[in-house]
């Protein structure tokens, strides 16, 4: 008998029937309030009814456009659309259907635009699964263990993680920036290093949000060295963070982002985007594949920018997001060493009464959660943080509904 493979484990022991908006309804009967939101990408709830008709709609015209063949109109719809959200100047769009591929085709664009063989990643970044975006990824060797040799040309700097240090996050900023410049002294020469890829918040490394002079003094060298600044959006796009993009909060210009997740409420959806004089600077034949984007995909990435602007699901995220915060704040006990987040991606840090990373307690605290009802997920090297990342329709009672079960987790561990 065929069985899925052994080491694809599932953080839950849920078979799901079906979804819908912030709930998802088990096989057995059960029904759960869904923090996980599938990672961050079911920003408009489970099978929203305009995504389910825009998606139905489009099946039954067309499936596969297969976009180095042919063109289609809802991929040439969802790239006009993109640019009435996409940061000005980011005109040129690629599309593909993973984050690990959009990951890496800003890769190559960035090195083949700038000639450079570097890039600089961030500690506790996380990029994806694919050898290259494994090699990028340093929150945790989990991802990139045991299939070595991986990609060269990879060289990795602090992020401000003021917490881990037991700094201020002005003395973290102050470290950060001084260790990407001692980087580009001793390790990759300015004149070699293609870009700087970071997430605006840390996502699998533990929903650490940046700052403002901390990006800005990555944008500061990228225009003095003429290095790329890539923004990893993949999770914090789409308004997830309570703006349209999480760079948005720091006031920097992105010359490459990457979106995934969220674009598209659920179907494989990817994309890069840069300026048109940059993106034409990639070679010829570097930028296809079979499935990207897919007809059906771009259906319902139309329908998904459609519901977030006209249900106003960017501030909701920030309303949401500040009450869900400050629930989370006020409920923690000495099992919590740091609560943070941005907008709808809340984070709470278990540690031990000697500050040590505490796994297990993070992980008894997540089982409980999803036997009470409430389904969250565990990140950060040492899987020590929950976090909170509900769909974006979520509603003030579906937050206080969550702090109560999450009040009942912390009671009882
Ligand atoms: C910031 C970021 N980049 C890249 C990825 C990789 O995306 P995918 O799993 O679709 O390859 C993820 C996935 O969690 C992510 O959060």
């Amino acid at each position: 008998m065929t069985a899925l493979s052994p080491v694809l484990k599932q953080a839950t022991p849920i078979t799901v029937e079906y979804g819908e908006g912030c709930y998802l309804h088990a096989t057995d009967g059960r029904r759960y309030l869904d923090f996980t939101a599938g990672i961050g990408v079911t920003s408009t709830g489970h099978c929203h009814p305009r995504v389910v008709e825009a998606a139905r709609a489009q099946i039954g015209s067309l499936i596969h456009g297969q976009y180095t063949t042919v063109l289609h109109r809802p991929m040439l719809a969802l790239v006009e659309r993109l640019g009435t959200v996409l940061p000005e100047g980011l005109e040129s769009v690629f599309l593909a259907n993973s984050g690990s591929e959009a990951v890496e085709a800003a890769l190559r664009l960035a090195r083949q635009a700038t000639g450079r063989p570097n890039v600089v990643v961030f500690h506790g970044g996380f990029h994806g699964r694919t050898v290259a975006a494994a090699t990028m990824t340093t929150s945790g060797t989990r991802f990139s263990a045991g299939f070595s040799p991986l990609m060269s040309g990879v060289h990795v700097a602090p992020f401000p993680t003021a917490y881990r240090y037991g700094w201020s996050e002005e003395q973290a900023t102050d470290f950060a920036l001084r260790e990407l410049d001692y980087v580009l002294t001793t390790l990759t020469a300015p004149a070699e290093t293609a870009a700087f890829i970071v997430e605006p918040v840390l996502g699998e490394g533990g929903y650490i949000p940046g700052n403002t002079r901390f990006f800005q003094g990555l944008r500061e060298r990228a225009d003095r060295h003429g290095i790329l600044l890539v923004l990893d959006e993949i999770q914090t796009g789409f308004g997830r963070t309570g703006k349209f993009f999480g760079h948005q909060h720091f006031g920097v210009r992105p010359d490459i982002i990457t979106i995934a997740k969220g674009l598209a409420s659920g179907f494989p959806l990817s994309g890069i985007a840069a300026p048109r004089e940059l993106m034409a600077r990639a070679w010829p034949g570097s930028q296809g594949g079979t499935y990207g984007g897919n007809a059906v995909a771009c259906a319902a990435a139309l329908a998904t920018i459609d519901v977030i602007e006209s249900e106003g699901l960017v501030g909701n995220a920030a309303e949401r997001g500040r009450q869900l915060l400050a629930g989370v704040r006020a409920r923690a006990n000495k099992a919590i060493g740091d609560v943070r987040g941005l907008g709808l991606m809340v984070g709470a840090e278990f540690t031990t009464p000697t500050g040590e990373p505490d796994t297990e307690t993070a992980a008894a605290a997540q089982r409980l959660a999803v036997d009470k009802g409430l389904l969250l997920l565990t990140c950060g090297a040492h899987m020590n943080v929950v976090r909170m990342i509900p769909p974006l329709i979520v509603t003030a009672e579906q937050i206080d509904e969550a702090l109560a079960i999450w009040s009942a987790v912390l009671d009882e561990l």
